[in-house]
């Protein structure tokens, strides 16, 4: 989600409505702005892109104001609907807030206040936490210290910003584990989601660290902790253009898409353990019965979606023990696919608008299967045409190549796998704890993997002039390469094939020549072989002439004599590692592309989301 924040002398309306069209990027399916306006707060809000909001105000224009707030909705809990766009009003509407992120207990505070006898009006977290506000502002004290008083109360991660509409003078912001930065400007001062939203004002920003709240007047900033204490923020000087700053600083959506995976992948994890410690995944709306009958999966799925798939069914069949077929939603309908109602078809789909994917359910649900949607896009067709919605929490991705959409839909399908587990009893639930703990430690491995963006670029401009770059992979590595593959058409435009690294030498293993680059996903040291059959594997193409580049985890020594460049990854279960070992396929492919002068956010011939069979 995209926010802003206002005060000072000019027209808060259109410093907010633009400074939400720089954002609209990040969340594009509702706006909404308020003002504080003679002792209340005046609010606009619609449905659909900004547009529809500017249309809205310019029909029914709001009082004059210079102090305000607006946001640019990516649904998360609550369809894109007016009612679920923010700003959320407090009961006696002195309050309104905006808000990104999930608040993890928001079921229980919600019940909190319905049993105090409050009736909430949207089905969002935020009108609980607005409501939340409102209740400790109405107790005593100042928006500031209602704010941090009410983040005490708050799990999981969001930025809030809000406005009391009996005090003109500040705008008070919160933020924990999501993004949130003030622009300091002369008499007057912003608040944004990403510099973006106040660049052309001011390209003074001050930083945010975790657990803070911040208020802002004409006169000054001041940034506490949720317990008051005064601390510092981090001041800094943005000298990147407007268009870079959308893109945070980098060149490409893409590349910056790939350094938001740490925090997409935390958020796809936010939420799913319930207090009693087992795995909840309560918008699936599926039931234990329906779920413990399931004698079958079918995943269905296109391009970078439909390799999460694969990866899916390793999983899957390892912890559920049913049965999983993995199947291009192009193809599965014409083949005449057994399904039953004992079925569950499982769509993956970023963007939830695929045509081929979308076929393949409604085969499936016209033969009685259950439909389960993984799906980035809340609202979009598929989810909506599905038993069954797994959402993952990306955010909006722009680069038409896939990357952290690919990522949380891994994320999704573990998550699904260790449910079913979960419901039919064919693992423990320490040993289910036991892998969201690993799960868990995801995110920051991620962060390491990304630092060392600088020595998988350099690996990728030594590669510029390759005719053909072949990928092996075994086990849940098999898909990694086939994506990493993948990602090379996409956007280099080079020839790249994956390949199951047994199966080299059933045929593929003709096309190595001398110097041709073969990336390998080493899969880590365990008690099966794994491992060392890709080590022979890697021997052979090496003998042959191939300049290996191995991705292998750390502390792994055996390696060494075998790989001509050696990028190092985190130690995870074989399970697992799709989540780190993609990444610098990813960023392979991204920095290739680069130098070569194509267009990585829009490579020729494609399309985000391809509306066509
Ligand atoms: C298009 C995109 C791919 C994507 C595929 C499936 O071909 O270019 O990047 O993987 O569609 O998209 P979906 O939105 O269904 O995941």
């Amino acid at each position: 989600c995209g926010i802003v924040g206002y005060v000072g002398p000019r027209q808060a309306q259109s410093v907010v409505v633009e400074g939400l069209r720089r954002l609209e990027y990040r969340g594009y399916d509702s706006a909404g702005i308020a003002l504080v306006d003679g002792g209340r707060v005046a609010t606009a809000k619609k449905a659909g892109k900004l547009a529809n909001l500017e249309k809205e105000l310019a029909d029914h224009p709001l009082p004059e104001s210079t102090t305000g707030i607006g946001h640019t909705r990516w649904a998360t809990h609550g369809p894109p609907t007016n009612a679920n766009a923010h700003p959320h009003l407090g009961a006696t509407r002195r309050v309104a807030l905006v808000h990104n992120g999930i608040i993890e207990n928001f079921t229980a505070l919600r019940t909190e206040l319905e049993d105090s006898g409050h009736e909430l009006l949207s089905d969002t977290d935020t009108e609980v936490a607005a409501r939340l506000l409102e209740l400790e502002l109405l107790a005593g004290g100042d928006l500031t210290t209602a704010m941090q008083a009410t983040c005490r109360r708050l799990e999981g991660a969001f930025t809030l910003v809000a406005v009391d509409g009996l005090d003109p003078s500040r705008v008070v912001a919160a933020r924990r584990n999501s993004p949130l930065v003030v622009g300091i400007g002369d008499g007057e001062n912003f608040l944004g989601s990403d510099v973006a939203a106040f660049i052309e004002h001011t390209r003074e920003a001050l930083e945010l660290g975790q657990d803070q709240v911040v208020t802002i007047t004409r006169k000054g900033v001041a940034v506490t902790d949720f317990d008051g204490t005064p601390v510092e923020g981090r001041r800094y000087h943005v000298d990147w253009d407007l268009s870079a700053a959308e893109k945070d600083g980098h060149d490409w959506f893409m590349r910056k898409e790939i350094h938001e995976q740490p925090r997409a992948v935390a958020d796809s994890l936010l939420g799913r353990r319930a207090p009693n410690g087992e795995l909840q995944l309560d918008e699936v709306r599926l039931s234990d019965e329906d779920l413990r009958d399931i004698d079958k999966v079918i995943i269905v799925a296109c391009g970078t979606s439909f390799y999460a798939g694969m990866v899916a069914k390793y999983a899957i069949e390892h912890w559920c023990r049913i049965p999983v077929e993995v199947e291009l939603a192009s193809e599965f309908r014409y083949r005449d696919p057994i399904l039953t109602p004992y079925t569950l078809v499982v769509a993956i789909s970023q963007s939830g608008e695929t045509a081929d994917t979308l076929q393949a359910i409604r085969h499936a649900r016209a033969q009685r299967s259950w439909v389960l949607a993984i799906c980035n896009t809340n609202g979009s067709t598929i989810p909506r045409e599905s038993d069954a919605v797994l959402y993952t929490h990306a955010g909006p991705e722009i680069g038409v190549a896939s990357t952290k959409g690919f990522l949380t839909q891994l994320v999704a399908c573990y998550l699904l796998a260790l449910y079913l587990a979960q419901v039919k009893g064919t693992r423990y639930g320490e040993e289910i704890a036991d892998v969201l703990d690993q799960l868990e430690a995801i995110p920051g491995h991620l962060e390491r993997v990304l630092e060392q963006r600088e020595h998988v670029y350099e690996l990728a401009r030594r590669h510029v002039g390759a005719r053909s770059v072949l990928f092996l992979g075994r086990h849940a590595g098999y898909p990694v390469a086939l994506e990493g593959a993948l990602k090379l058409k996409e956007l280099a435009y080079l020839h790249a094939e994956g390949f199951a690294a047994g199966e080299l030498k059933h045929g593929p293993i003709a096309l190595v020549e001398d110097g041709m680059p073969v990336l390998c996903v080493v899969p880590p040291r365990g008690r099966d072989q794994l491992h060392d059959k890709m080590i022979s594997g890697i021997q052979e193409v090496r003998a042959r002439g191939a300049h290996t580049i191995c991705l292998a985890e750390e502390g792994d020594e055996s390696i060494t004599a075998y790989a001509d460049e050696l990028v190092r990854l985190p130690r995870v279960p074989v399970l697992l590692q799709p989540l780190v070992a993609v990444v610098p396929l990813q960023l392979f492919a991204c920095e290739l592309a680069t130098v070569m002068g194509h267009d990585v956010d829009q490579p020729r011939n494609l399309a985000k989301s391809v509306t066509v069979e």
